[in-house]
């Protein structure tokens, strides 16, 4: 499984020919660059040594600053030497060039290492997401899985770089500040250590709660935006049942929660800080005592007084800030470990079959199939199915809602592994088949046909490379679709909106048809595909499509007219195979399949 399978085709034909709509010319363009997420280890390797490497000179370069403040002051309080405060000076900008220039280089590399992380995360992410069976999405939210995608990988590509380059850069900074005020007084050094424990202390409070509130935010965030897609994607049925005002007060509810949220942080902060603050000023007031008799005794110098008291403002702020590492990294840690579950979760579906034989037959069988869908495991929705698909015959599933047609589907598909039983392929289980190529000639189009945005001719093409207008034209020919494409402005290049949304269903189920027969699948299934056509349509596809020729078609339809010309017809019934025959044999049993067809008749 390559990151191919996971992505749109590459341009087709027409499409070069066409000039193409802006949106494919923008995908071409991706198309060539090279991933900027993708950075060679070397080139990470460069930049994560080059990070390593300034902050240490940055760091220790401004640690000097303090104690030259401190000469200055001496200098200019006792005799002024001109030549003494010169040399000073000079030093003072020497240091601070050399160690802004540092500090720049060290934020551009990092802002560099960070961008490039986290493209490579949502890379990575997508790909393995997009990987994932068909039962992950049924249980995770839309809103959830977007939310991974851009805010906790953005979260997540800052806790290494951002951490490691502030870490390093603190702890030189506090070696450095620590040895300086050693020198100039380790009474007072003595002094400035009993702050540290108790600003920790608070700072691990503070963290605890700040980061149950900080996944209450991302929560509350995940569900309003979950509200507005939801609402933006159903605005039909918002519409027609008039729900607007509804629709719009769960949005505003869904904000009042976050907004509560978020004024509990910052009401939360804001003590925190004011705690800190004072604990500082108390310190520094002691400070300021107990230097002044150590001038008096004669200790130390006023210069001196004033770079200890500099240096223990910055020291303080340093130890706060590696402690406060500590807590970031618990919380991104919370936002890593989700999108590691994601990035390491292995499909329940493998797709890891290798078994792609030149010729296919496209015999089918199911073989004491039993099925419960992940989501809800208590209900059996297939018990026993057995039943074959014959190469070259048409063989339509009947029953009513719910009997289990379209599950039937799902694990031909492979969208899902049948708990017990097998579903073989030329007598081979499914999931020995290479992906691609089982989709290649397993066709489905379902009962809810998905067009991609784009053009009808990508629709068509959707998957497959090189295809001829020869070949696009035939399958849309065969799908009935050919007359009303002719029609459209643009041809086959007309754009078909989101989700084809600006085709009629009936439109839209002829161009799904046409995406499945471009492939010449052995194995073609309309599940209720041609549902939405007309008379003359349904007649069309029917003629084109079930006629079969040496393909394999599997047809569910309530229609009686598309059943009843069916080679072999399967009737479920509570998700077990009721009775199976002809459709004169089956009318003769008198059995489910004919009060089937009574009740239709009644109607
Ligand atoms: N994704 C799902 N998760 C849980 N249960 C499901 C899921 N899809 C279908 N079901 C349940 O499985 C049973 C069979 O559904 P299925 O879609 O196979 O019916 P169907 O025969 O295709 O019906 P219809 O004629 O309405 O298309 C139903 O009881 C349904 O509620
Ligand atoms: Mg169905």
């Amino acid at each position: 499984m390559g990151p191919a399978a996971a992505g749109r085709p590459p341009p087709g034909g027409a499409r070069v020919r066409g000039g193409g709509a802006s949106a494919e010319a923008c995908r071409a363009r991706c198309r060539e660059l090279p991933t900027p997420g993708h950075a060679s280890p070397v080139t990470s390797a460069v930049l994560e040594s080059g990070l390593a490497l300034l902050a240490p000179p940055a760091a220790s370069g401004e640690t000097f600053i303090p104690y030259y403040t401190g000469r200055i002051i001496d200098i200019l309080g006792s005799r002024y030497d001109p030549d003494a405060f010169a040399t000073v000076i000079s030093l003072m900008c020497l240091v601070s060039f050399s160690s802004s220039l540092a500090a720049g280089c060290r934020g551009g590399l990092f802002m560099f290492v960070h961008s490039r992380l986290n493209l490579r995360l949502r890379r990575l992410l997508f790909s393995s997401l997009v990987h994932q069976d068909l039962a992950f999405f049924q249980q995770v939210k839309t809103g959830d899985l977007t939310s991974r995608l851009s805010k906790d990988t953005a979260l997540m590509s800052r806790l290494v770089p951002a951490n490691a380059n502030i870490f390093l850069r603190s702890l030189v900074k506090v070696l450095g500040l620590y040895s300086f005020m050693l020198g100039l007084s380790w009474r007072l050094t003595l002094l400035t250590l009993l702050e540290s424990p108790l600003t920790m202390a608070a700072q691990k409070v503070y963290d605890a709660r700040y980061q149950a509130v900080l996944k209450a935010i991302q929560d509350s965030l995940a569900y309003s935006g979950e509200v507005a897609r939801e609402a933006v994607a159903s605005v039909e049925t918002v519409r027609s049942f008039g729900t607007e005002e509804e629709e719009a007060q769960r949005y505003k509810a869904a904000l009042a929660h976050t907004r509560h949220l978020k004024d509990r942080r910052d009401l939360e902060r804001a003590l925190y800080l004011l705690f800190r603050r004072l604990l500082q000023l108390a310190t520094q007031v002691l400070m300021l005592y107990c230097g002044h008799q150590q001038i008096q005794a004669g200790l130390m110098t006023k210069g001196g007084l004033v770079s200890f008291l500099l240096y223990q403002g910055e020291v303080g702020q340093y130890v706060q800030t590696l402690v406060y590492i500590y807590g970031d990294l618990l919380s991104n840690v919370g936002a890593a470990e989700k999108v590691f579950e994601y990035l390491d979760r292995v499909p329940a579906v493998s797709t890891d079959g290798t078994r792609a034989p030149a010729t296919l037959q496209g015999h089918v069988a199911f073989r004491d199939v039993s099925f419960t869908y992940p989501s809800r495991p208590d209900l059996p929705v297939l018990q026993g199915v057995s039943f074959e698909l014959q190469p070259g015959a048409v063989t339509a599933l009947v029953g009513l809602n719910g009997s289990g047609k379209s599950t039937c589907v799902a694990l031909l598909e492979r969208f899902f592994e049948p708990q017990a039983g097998e579903v073989l392929l030329d007598g081979e289980p499914l999931r020995t088949y290479d992906h691609r190529y089982l989709h290649r000639q397993v066709a489905l189009v379902g009962q809810e046909p998905t067009l991609f945005s784009g053009s009808v001719w990508e629709n068509i093409t959707y998957g497959l490379e090189g295809c001829s207008k020869e070949q696009v034209m035939a399958a849309a020919q065969a799908a009935h679709a050919a007359k009303f494409i002719a029609t459209l402005d643009q041809g086959l290049e007309t754009e078909v909106g989101e989700k084809g949304g600006q085709l009629s269903v009936g439109q839209k189920q002829r161009i799904a048809i046409a995406r499945a027969l471009i492939r010449q699948p052995s194995v073609l299934i309309l599940d209720e595909a041609t549902s939405a056509l007309d008379v003359e349509s349904e007649a069309a596809v029917r003629a084109a499509v079930l006629s079969g020729g040496a393909r394999t078609v599997l047809v569910i339809a309530h229609h009686m007219a598309t059943v009843e010309g069916a080679d072999h017809i399967v009737v479920l019934e509570g998700g077990a195979v009721a009775e199976q025959g002809t459709h004169a044999e089956l009318m003769a049993r008198r059995g489910p399949y004919y009060s089937l067809v009574q009740r239709q008749l009644a109607e």
